[in-house]
């Protein structure tokens, strides 16, 4: 789907009510992230729909060099990133307090004056975590307060792992099965998928109802004028102005797309009605029609 109408002028914005959703994400390489404050994140940001913080995690150390990583335990390629960074950096968003550079000391634990109240969700993208899908944004888009905990080289110290599930609701997560650089791509895939779900965020929120995955099912092609365009006709019926024939022909063109491209997607749906199971059994005999 590209980008949605964004709000207009006429829009409430909810300053007043302060941000629906709290972000924070930490990373090694902070500038990466800048690209959220464009379009309508940027601007869900600026209307005071969400609450954004990006923190650089060698704030958060101490030494010369600020030093996030080491070599791991037990031998082999590549570098670990050290514990206690991550266990400064996250107890800082747990509890609102100064990083190093606001003077707490390296060895102090924060996490006992956090505030009450619901845990916040951590989300530590990795290739071992659960595949991020539509349904996983819609349950993220409820919650209140999302880290994203972006980790390089060979991932973080399990122990701080460990110790952050003790006080946030702990989610790896993956974007698909394949291996990244690091955390920062995923984080903003998974953040531009939560953040457009939020109420306010995207000005027609139509537009978040009509379109792949929503409901299970691949998005229908879609067309604009000119009604020609080199020697290509827009199918017709889109012209006629039958409402009806048009949202059954979308609602086919979308059965038929997701049971070419992705069969598995329609092998999870259990509300096809009769009309959709006819159209599917129609496109499965055309096709094997093609295939003889
Ligand atoms: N980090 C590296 N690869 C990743 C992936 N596929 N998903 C999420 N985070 C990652």
């Amino acid at each position: 789907m590209s980008e949605p109408s964004p709000m207009t002028d006429n829009d409430t914005p909810t300053e007043a009510a302060g941000p629906q959703m709290s972000i924070d994400v930490v990373s090694i390489f902070p500038e990466y992230l800048a690209g959220l404050q464009l379009s309508l994140i940027g601007k869900a940001v600026d209307r005071g729909h969400l609450r954004l913080d990006v923190h650089d995690l060698r704030d958060f150390t101490f030494d010369r060099h600020n030093t996030v990583d080491d070599s791991p335990y037990g031998g082999g390629a590549g570098m670990v990133m050290k514990a206690e960074p991550w266990a400064l950096a996250l107890e800082h968003i747990l509890t609102g307090r100064g990083s190093a550079e606001d003077g707490d000391s390296p060895d102090r634990g924060l996490v006992d004056g956090a505030a009450a109240g619901p845990r916040p969700t951590l989300i530590v993208p990795s290739p071992a975590g659960q595949v991020f899908d539509q349904r996983i944004a819609e349950d993220l888009a409820g919650r209140d307060h999302l880290v994203f905990a972006c980790g390089r080289y060979e991932g973080i110290d399990q122990r701080v792992i460990d110790w952050a599930g003790e006080h946030f609701d702990l989610l790896p997560m993956s974007i698909g099965d394949y291996v990244l650089n690091g955390g920062e791509v995923a984080s903003m895939v998974m953040i531009e998928a939560v953040s457009r779900l939020i109420p306010g965020v995207i000005g027609n929120p139509e537009s978040l109802t009509e379109e792949s995955h929503e409901d299970g099912l691949l998005e229908y092609p879609i067309y604009t004028k000119p009604s020609t365009w080199r020697g290509r006709e827009v199918p017709e019926i889109l012209l006629s102005g039958n409402h009806a024939a048009i949202a059954r022909w979308r609602r086919d063109r979308r059965l038929e797309r997701t049971a070419e491209v992705r069969p598995d997607l329609l092998e999870k749906l259990n509300d096809l009605n009769k009309d959709d199971l006819a159209a599917l059994e129609r496109f499965e005999s055309e096709r094997s029609t093609v295939t003889e």
